[in-house]
């Protein structure tokens, strides 16, 4: 593998208002080629600790390898809405001072053809964050029901021409098995080729990230993580949360917003106490200019920040 794969974003935002505690007990859930867990162990003591999680194993074959010689991390792979049982399993009985997750995927995951990420590569149509379980977007899309393909388009990728792209799927594999990205790609284009020189985005952008979401059910494993996080966090706990599209942004928007506030039902009624879990401490947090400039994947981020009360 090469050097770098991965160059982490908002990496000075996300570290400052993570680590509060140089002795503390930190989670990555989404540690990838380690940019963040690096961060996190150049900053904390002997004391601290980092648990660095990932569902990928060509990720934690290269984290276990790169931090071989860090005697105060420890190193997971489950998908972050089980990172619970997984610490079980290990017998770490820890609360966290900090934790992060950098949502979606990593440059060496998009870029590397075999996954099957990208439409800009040929590769086998397999999209699966973890290789070891799940349905590949190629047994997927040559299975699953018209109407089920343009949901799935329609709803992750926001894809317009989400009817017209799932009929058109459902008829090319009657004549041959949609194997590759490049098949894939190949009928989206002839679908939206009148689309094709007027958006800047490439017309199978949407239509893979809808599939690529489904596949990896990347809105339930958030939603799931998010209400485990605040059993996992010590009181003035922070729960940094990077996200890169606007699905992933409104999940994290509207659990920070339900879980800082009284429950609006009761609200009203006199004495209530306040049993909010958590503190805002940063809405929208984005990569400034110049990191945009010299990584270009990092300008749709976005960090948010809260604190466990
Ligand atoms: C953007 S990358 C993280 C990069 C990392 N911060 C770094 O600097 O190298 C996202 C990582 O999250 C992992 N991931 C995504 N969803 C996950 C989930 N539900 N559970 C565990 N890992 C997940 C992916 O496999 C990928 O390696």
């Amino acid at each position: 593998m090469p050097d770098l794969i991965h160059e982490p974003v908002l990496l000075k935002e996300s570290l400052m208002n993570l680590i509060r505690n140089y002795s503390g007990n930190y989670l990555d859930a989404t540690a990838g080629f380690g940019g963040h867990s690096s961060g996190i162990l150049d900053i904390i003591n002997q004391e601290g600790t980092l648990v660095s999680n990932d569902r990928d194993q060509d990720s934690i074959n290269y984290i276990t390898k790169r931090f071989s010689e860090n005697p105060n991390m420890q190193i997971l792979k489950s998908n972050f809405s089980q990172i619970s049982q997984a610490l079980k399993k290990k017998n770490l009985k820890l609360k966290f001072d900090g934790i992060i997750a950098d949502l979606g995927m990593s440059s060496y995951q998009l870029d590397n053809a075999e996954r099957g990420f990208s439409f800009m590569r040929k590769g086998n149509l397999d999209m699966r964050m973890d290789q070891q379980q799940g349905i590949t977007a190629k047994d997927w899309i040559n299975t699953a029901s018209e109407n089920e393909i343009a949901n799935v388009i329609w709803r992750y990728g926001e894809e317009s021409s989400s009817r017209k792209i799932a009929s058109e799927i459902v008829k090319k594999r009657k004549i041959k098995l949609i194997g590759t990205t490049e098949s894939l790609c190949e009928i989206i284009v002839d679908v939206k080729k009148n689309t094709f020189y007027k958006n800047k985005k490439h017309p199978a952008t949407k239509t893979f990230q809808g599939i690529r979401i489904f596949i990896n059910n990347e809105l339930g494993e958030l939603e799931l993580f998010l209400e485990n996080s605040l059993e996992l966090l010590n009181p003035k706990g922070r729960l940094c949360i990077i996200s890169f599209h606007s699905l992933e942004d409104r999940i994290v928007k509207r659990f920070f917003r339900d879980q800082s506030r009284i429950d609006p039902n009761l609200s009203r009624l006199p004495n209530v106490q306040d049993t909010s879990s958590l503190k805002v401490i940063a809405k929208k947090i984005k990569p400034m200019a110049s990191e945009i400039r010299l990584n270009p994947r990092s300008r749709s981020a976005v960090l948010r920040v809260a604190e466990r009360t």
